[in-house]
Parts: C-alpha cells; structure tokens; sequence
C-alpha cells in the first residue's frame, strides 16, 4: 500500500497546477500497482488489483493522496538529493510513467523509485531546454531520453565513465600515411561489430579494444566474431583495472600473449572474474599495439589511420550532454577535457549544415543515441577527443601478419 500511497502523493503535487480527469487518475494508479515490486507474489497481485480498480471510487483514492502527500512532505520531497522545482507537472509525470513502461523499468525501494523519478523528470526538462535551443539554430544536437536517464550524474560517472589515471606510453607514430578519403563508414565496409552494453562495469576501454580488434579480424578475413571484452577485463591488468577503468591500449597489449578471444568463448559477465587462459581459442593475437598522445589534438592524423586501417579507440571527457545525445553532430562549448570514457572511431564524414565530424560507436546499448552511434564534431579536439589515440596490428594464429598500410 505504501506504494500507491507516496505516488500517488507525487501525482498529487502534479494537480495543483493541472485538472485531473478520470482517466488520468486511473492511468496513475494502476501504473502505481503495476509496479509494486515489493509485493513477493507479483500474479496474485496482478489479479487482486484488477479486481479492485472497478470497484474502487475516487472518494478513497483522493483520500490516499492526501495522506501519502503528508508522508512524502515529511519523508521524500525534502529528501536534498532528489528535490525538483518546480515540481513535476502532470505532462511530466505521464512522461515518467511511459518511459517506465518503454524501459521496463522497475524498482527496488518507494525511496529510489522517488528520487528517480525526480532524476528522469529533470532530465526530460534539460533535454527540452536544449531542444528549443536546437530549433533555433544554436545547438548542433538534439537531446532526448534513454534508458541511461534515471541514473544520476554520480552513477553515470562511476559506473560507465571510468577510466585510469593516465599513464599512457607514447609510441612513434607512423610516418607517411596515405591520404584520407573524403569520408569513411566501416559499418558499410562491413568491420564493424556489434554494439555492446557495459551494464555496471566501468570497462568503457575493454569495448573500445574490441571493437578495434574486430575491425581489424574482419579487415583481414580472419573472423567475422565479435571479441570477448570479459577476457580482458578479467586478464588485462596493466594499467587496467577490469570495471573500474583502463585504457584500449592495454587491452589490446596483452593480447599479444593472452590472444585475441572470441565472445563465444569467454562470455560476458557484467563485473570482473577471474581470468581463465582460453589462448587455446584465440582466433589471432596482437602483434603490435600503438598509442599516440597528441598534445593539442591531431584530427588530421586521426583522420588518416581511421581512413586506411579501419575503426580506431579514443578517450574523450563526456558528461550530462552526451548522455543525452540522440541525432545531429555533438558540440558543446567549453566541454570538459579530463577525459573519463573510451569509444572506437568507425568513420567520419562532413554534414553539410552540422559541420565535420567523427562517426562513433559506444558501448551504452543500441538505446543510445543513434542505434548505439553518433557524430561527434571534429577538428576541434573536442573533449580532447582527438587527443590519444590506439590501435594495433595483429597476425592470425598461423602467425600471418595483418600489415597496416604506410
Ligand atoms: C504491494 O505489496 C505489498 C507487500 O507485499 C502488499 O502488502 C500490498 O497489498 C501491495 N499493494 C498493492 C496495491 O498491490
Ligand atoms: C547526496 O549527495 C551528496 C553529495 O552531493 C552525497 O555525498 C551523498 O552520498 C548523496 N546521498 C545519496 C543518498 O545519494
Ligand atoms: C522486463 O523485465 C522483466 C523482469 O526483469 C523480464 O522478465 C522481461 O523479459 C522484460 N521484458 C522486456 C520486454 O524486456
Ligand atoms: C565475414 O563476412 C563477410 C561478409 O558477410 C564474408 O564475405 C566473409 O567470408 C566472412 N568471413 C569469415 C572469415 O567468415
């Protein structure tokens, strides 16, 4: 009951601002009794509920609110990490709900259920400030929600961001690389994998590595598999630390010795494990890994590996915006630059009203952005994303080597 009470309590709030009808009264309190994930028989429930909602009259229902809303005063509303004003809107709250349903999204606690509420409402309202933007010509993305935006920034940051403290080595970069295209897109190309979904594990690096390695396998006709990124993230240990951070070029370095494995083989975990020698399944290794720090950033470079040797990881510094990014090329002023997430550059290209930029792919589900991908605009080093960049050669188990043109 508890439940119903303290939502309907936050429906309440809603409708000192607009009328409520019938329908919606109906609509809150079943999307109320829907979710009681607390209840251990969810069937009976379910047919308890049904039950009863004909039966049940306004009268008791609006008597319920007006009590949950007391508890919520005293107990929630007040909560200092989950306060929103102005506070949420009957609209608001419809959006809630049907994300919920879109997401299938269902909680633990009232207390996290409110304050995600709060968070996904706050959400919806920074995405529609910045769309306007959008309309008006002065923002070169669009925003919208996903199924990242009931996660606060805190979680955001500590469960998908993570990256080590960097201790990059430098190595030369190649010299004479050949001209690039005009535009390029593995994906057409056929080199790229799929999209993958990091879950709780800060292993942002491990599914850049793969997604390089996969490029690479498939470039040279060894395998169209995808890459077992829990190999590395239970194996790689230098300088990586599985879920709590790591960089592409480390991963891909101790498959030199470790092996390139194929997912099937090693599956994904969503967390560390222990590391199990599958080398015995390894469908090539790496030859050589590259990593080049650039100072200033250096889209021409860049622009050129991607071109002649397939998709490429970076690191860049993201937060709030691009969580958020749903089409258009991503561009934010005075973004920040420590950066704190690894992706693979697939492709890039010019739009010839959004501007230049770099073809992305991420590991946050094909619910991000656009099917797990974005532009990102580039020749601006933007959230330094054009500022290290790694890669690597690799050799079939036969040891044939995968040349990378020079
Ligand atoms: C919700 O779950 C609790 C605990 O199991 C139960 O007592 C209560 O009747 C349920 N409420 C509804 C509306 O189903
Ligand atoms: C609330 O936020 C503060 C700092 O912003 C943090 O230290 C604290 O752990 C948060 N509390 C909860 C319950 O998330
Ligand atoms: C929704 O979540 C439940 C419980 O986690 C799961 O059993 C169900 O398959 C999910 N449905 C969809 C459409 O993802
Ligand atoms: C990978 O897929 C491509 C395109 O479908 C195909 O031509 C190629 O033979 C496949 N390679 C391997 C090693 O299976």
């Amino acid at each position: 009951m508890k439940i119903l009470v303290i939502l309907s309590a936050v429906f309440f709030i809603a409708l000192v601002s607009a009328q409520i009808d019938r329908e919606n009264l109906n609509y809150a309190s079943q999307m109320v009794r829907s979710e009681n994930s607390s209840d251990p028989n969810p069937s009976s429930s379910a047919s308890h509920s049904d039950s009863s909602s004909s039966s049940e009259s306004d009268e008791t229902l609006a008597d319920k609110i007006k009590k949950g809303l007391k508890i919520l005063k005293t107990k929630f509303y007040s909560a200092k990490n989950c306060t929103l004003i102005p506070p949420p809107s009957l609209h608001e709250l419809h959006e809630f709900f049907q994300w919920t349903v879109t997401h299938n999204k269902t909680y633990g606690t009232v207390a996290e259920k409110f304050c995600r509420t709060i968070h996904l409402i706050h959400n919806f309202r920074e995405n529609h400030q910045h769309n306007k933007l959008f309309k008006l010509g002065k923002a070169t993305f669009k925003r919208a929600l996903n199924h990242l935006s009931d996660l606060t920034k805190r979680e955001i940051r500590t469960v998908l961001m993570k990256f080590a403290p960097s201790t990059s080595t430098r190595s030369d970069p190649l010299t004479a690389l050949p001209q690039a295209r005009r535009s390029v897109d593995w994906r057409k190309e056929g080199l790229v994998g799929p999209v993958g979904f990091q879950y709780n594990c800060g292993n942002c690096w491990a599914w850049a590595s793969a997604a390089v390695l996969e490029g690479q396998l498939r470039k040279c006709r060894i395998s169209n598999e995808s890459v077992s990124v829990q190999s590395m993230v239970d194996c790689a240990t230098e300088y990586c630390e599985g879920c709590d951070g790591g960089w592409p070029y480390y991963g891909m370095k101790w498959a030199i010795d470790g092996g390139i494995i194929p997912t099937s083989k090693y599956p994904y975990l969503d967390g560390e494990g222990y590391c199990v020698d599958r080398k015995q399944e390894a469908i090539g290794f790496v030859d050589t890994p590259y990593v080049h720090d650039f100072y200033y950033g250096d889209a021409e470079y860049i622009k050129r590996i991607v071109s002649s040797y397939g998709p490429v990881a970076v690191a860049l510094c993201v937060g709030d915006d691009f969580t958020h990014y749903s089409s258009g090329v991503f561009y934010i002023n005075n973004c920040c630059t420590t950066v704190n997430h690894a992706i693979s550059i697939v492709g890039y290209g010019s739009d010839p009203k959004l501007g230049d930029y770099w073809l992305i792919k991420n590991s946050w589900d094909l619910s991000w952005g656009q099917d797990g991908f974005a532009k990102v605009a580039r020749g601006h080093n933007l959230c330094s994303i054009e500022s290290t960049v790694h890669y690597a050669q690799i050799k079939d188990v036969k040891g044939n080597v995968c040349r990378i043109p020079k």
